[in-house]
């Protein structure tokens, strides 16, 4: 696997592979999957689907700081580069971009992205200026790459909503996938802040998927969004350790909240809906969603 440090040698390392030499020589199509590192199966699975779907697969590993709006948590942010570069050696990546801030960020960045509804709800408001940031990387990643296909994890559920957006308004032209959430055997989604949780926290973490499944279960049952939206909340209301943040329902598509009061039996059919959950163990603050048809 090449790793390259700097913009420029990219750019070239790539003109090569994406322009069509000879019929014999067709271009290749490149396969992008943005990390800011500490990997897990969860990200190889995108570098998997990647394979599958392009002819030469890029990942990056930049802690992004603008996307933190808490320092502690970028400061905190965990690191394993070296374990990183195996695991994606080992999956057949072929090719990690690896930059630092001052390669991204030569000049101050002082441009702001909104995304209107999609920024209003959840992480938005939880998480000031959070998808102004991965706007900007993200829209800088795709610029530097050029990829034709871009692999994100459903974990960040209204992340994706956010880039499609985005790739949608600016008309990049790159196809995005948003692959299934990996989860541990007891349920846990995989996500590199899991490393930071202690041995008790880690304990309790699967009770946040539990709470997920409970409210899918109660949506099965017919009952209001709110009663669904209540059972859910309460089951991490029984540990003390979590604090809650939101556990919304919302169109999974919008991602704005269903009514409350809304009879499940009275929904649109076509519409789906996800079950969206944010909460904290001690410092570390875990996200997790669920899809219902
Ligand atoms: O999902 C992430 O790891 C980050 O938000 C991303 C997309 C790499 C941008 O920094």
């Amino acid at each position: 696997m090449k790793i390259i440090e700097k913009i420029d040698e990219l750019r070239l390392s790539l003109a090569p592979l994406t322009y069509q030499k000879t019929e014999k020589q067709p271009y290749k199509t490149i396969g992008f999957v943005p990390t800011m590192g500490a990997l897990h199966e969860g990200h190889i699975s995108l570098i998997e689907e990647a394979k599958t779907k392009s002819d030469f697969v890029i990942c990056s590993i930049f802690v992004n700081p603008l996307q933190f709006n808490n320092t502690g948590d970028f400061t905190n942010y965990p690191i394993s580069l070296e374990k990183d570069i195996k695991m994606l050696e080992k999956a057949g990546c072929d090719l990690l971009f690896l930059p630092n801030s001052d390669t991204m960020y030569q000049n101050s960045v002082r441009t702001k992205m909104i995304f209107e509804e999609l920024d209003s709800v959840m992480e938005g408001t939880h998480r000031e200026g959070h998808f102004s940031g991965v706007g900007i990387v993200v829209a800088k990643l795709f610029n530097i790459v050029q990829p034709n296909h871009a692999f994100f994890g459903q974990k960040d559920l209204q992340q994706f909503a956010i880039i499609q957006q985005m790739v949608n308004d600016l008309s990049f032209p790159i196809q995005l996938h948003c692959c299934p959430i990996k989860r541990e055997e007891d349920g846990l989604a995989m996500s590199s802040r899991n490393r930071r949780l202690d041995e008790d926290q880690r304990t309790i973490a699967p009770k946040i998927y539990e709470s997920l499944i409970l409210t899918k279960k109660m949506l099965k049952k017919d009952q209001t969004i709110k009663k669904a939206q209540q059972s859910g909340l309460s089951h991490l209301q029984k540990y003390k350790e979590f604090k809650t943040e939101y556990l919304e329902i919302v169109d999974a598509t919008t991602l704005q909240p269903l009514d409350s009061e809304l009879d499940i039996k009275k929904l649109d059919k076509k519409i789906k809906i996800a079950v969206c959950v944010a909460t904290k163990l001690g410092e570390i603050r875990l996200i997790d969603n669920i899809l219902i048809d």
